[in-house]
C-alpha cells in the first residue's frame, strides 16, 4: 500500500497535506483541530511584529458559485494578516508543539522592509520551537499599502534581500510564498533561493474584482457602500496555479536541485494534490477548501492520494513527484510531432507500417512504429 508520508527540507510529514495560511489555522483551538484530524502539517495565519496594526473589516469575503448549483468555485477575501498580538502567537505556538510534538507547524511571518524587525520576529518565533518559516512575499490587498507583502514579492530584488535577512538567522527551513500577481512568477522565485531559502510556495491569492451588486451598483464585497480589490482563490484558481507551480518546478529543478516547493491553490482532493505532485510539488496546501469542507476533508483526500498511487504502482511521493514537468513543450514541438504523428498513421494505413508487438509475458505490447518493406 502506498506510503503518503514525504521528508521535506529535512522534516517529516506523515502526509502532503498542509494547512495553508488563513482562517484554517488562526489561533492554537484550530491548529490542535488541524493536527487531531490528521494534516500533515499546519502553516498558521500570518503573524507580524505589531498586530495593532491590522484593522479588519466586514464583510470581507465574496463567494462565485457554479450557475446550476450552489457549489463554491471561487472565493474572495479582503482579509488582512492576523490581528492577534505577536506575544498571543507566540505563547501559542509553544503550546501546540508541546502537545504535537511530532506535528509540523509553520509560522508565516510578513514584516515591514525593515532588516531589524525580520530578524527579530524570526528569531523570537524559533526560539518558542516551530518547525519551519513560510515569508509570506504574497499578500495581494492592504498590506502592500505599507508595502508589505506583494509589494514585496512583486520586485525580485527585494524579495531577495528580505530572505537575506532572514537567512542569515534562520536555524530551521524557510519557504518564500509567492504572489500569482506578477508577469513572470519564476523571477521572484529564483531570488528568492538565490538569497538560500529552502522552498517556494505557490500561490497566494489572485488580485480580482468579484463583481459589482446590479441592483446598488456598488463593487462587492461592500463595506460602508465602497470596496477594494481582494484575493481570489478556490478550485477556479487551480489550473492557474498548476501553471505557476510548473514554471517555478522547471526552474528550480535546473537551477537549484534540492530546494522544495510547496502547491496551493483550490486543492480540494487527492487527486487535485496528485496533479501539483506530478508537476513537482513536495507538499500541498489547503486553504479555501478546509473553509469549506471542514478540517476532517483531510482523511477522504489521503484516501484518494493512496488510491491514485496504488492505481499506478507508486510507493511513495518521490515515485511521481515531477513527472509530467518533461511533457510540457513548445507550441512548435506539438506542430512537428502532430504532422510526424498524421504522416505514421497515413503509412500506417497504406500498408507500409505496422505496429511492432512483443511479447511480455502473458500479452503482446505494442511498441514502436516498425516499417514494412514494400518488396
Ligand atoms: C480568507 C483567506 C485568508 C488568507 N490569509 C492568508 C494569510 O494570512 N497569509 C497567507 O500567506 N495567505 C493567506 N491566504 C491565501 C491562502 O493561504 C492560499 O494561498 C490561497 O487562498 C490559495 O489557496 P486555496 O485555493 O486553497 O485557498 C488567505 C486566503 C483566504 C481565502
Amino acid at each position: 500500500m502506498a506510503d503518503l508520508s514525504v521528508t521535506v527540507n529535512g522534516l517529516r510529514f506523515p502526509n502532503p497535506f498542509v494547512i495553508g495560511s488563513g482562517p484554517p489555522g488562526t489561533n492554537a483551538n484550530v491548529i490542535n483541530k488541524a493536527f487531531a484530524e490528521g494534516w500533515g502539517g499546519v502553516i498558521a495565519k500570518t503573524i507580524s511584529l505589531e498586530a495593532d496594526k491590522v484593522t479588519n473589516v466586514a464583510p470581507r469575503y465574496a463567494r462565485m458559485r457554479a450557475e446550476n448549483s450552489k457549489e463554491v468555485i471561487g472565493w474572495q477575501n479582503i482579509e488582512l494578516i492576523s490581528d492577534r498580538s505577536f506575544e498571543t502567537w507566540l505563547d501559542e505556538f509553544k503550546k501546540i508543539k508541546d502537545a504535537w510534538p511530532e506535528g509540523i507547524l509553520i509560522a508565516s511571518v510578513m514584516e515591514e522592509c525593515r532588516r531589524d524587525a525580520w530578524i527579530e520576529i524570526i528569531e523570537r518565533c524559533q526560539e518558542v520551537g516551530v518547525d519551519a518559516f513560510e515569508l509570506n512575499f504574497s499578500c495581494p490587498h492592504g498590506l502592500p499599502e505599507r508595502k508589505m507583502g506583494a509589494a514585496m514579492g512583486e520586485n525580485p530584488d527585494i524579495v531577495k534581500e528580505v530572505s537575506g535577512w532572514v537567512m542569515e538567522v534562520a536555524k530551521i527551513p524557510v519557504w518564500a510564498k509567492m504572489t500569482p500577481n506578477v508577469t513572470h512568477i519564476v523571477d521572484p522565485g529564483r531570488a528568492a533561493l538565490r538569497a538560500g531559502c529552502d522552498g517556494l510556495a505557490a500561490i497566494n491569492t489572485i488580485l480580482s474584482v468579484m463583481g459589482v451588486d446590479l441592483k446598488t451598483l456598488r463593487p462587492m464585497p461592500t463595506v460602508e457602500g465602497y470596496s477594494v480589490p481582494g484575493g481570489y482563490s478556490c478550485k477556479a484558481v487551480r489550473p492557474i496555479a498548476l501553471r505557476m507551480v510548473m514554471e517555478l518546478a522547471h526552474m528550480s529543478n535546473d537551477e537549484f536541485p534540492g530546494r522544495t516547493i510547496s502547491g496551493i491553490g483550490g486543492v480540494e482532493t487527492g487527486d487535485d494534490a496528485a496533479q501539483f505532485i506530478l508537476l513537482g510539488a513536495h507538499t500541498v496546501q489547503v486553504c479555501t477548501g478546509v473553509m469549506i469542507h471542514g478540517y476532517g476533508m483531510v482523511k477522504q483526500m489521503c484516501d484518494q492520494l493512496e488510491a491514485f498511487m496504488d492505481t499506478h504502482g507508486f510507493e511513495h511521493i518521490d515515485d511521481f513527484r515531477g513527472a509530467s514537468l518533461p511533457y510540457f513543450s513548445t507550441h512548435a514541438d506539438l506542430v512537428t510531432r502532430q504532422a510526424e504523428a498524421k504522416a505514421a498513421a497515413k503509412a500506417r494505413r497504406a500498408g507500409m507500417i505496422e505496429k511492432d508487438t512483443q511479447w511480455e509475458g502473458d500479452k503482446f505490447v505494442e511498441q514502436s512504429d516498425k516499417l514494412v518493406s514494400n518488396d
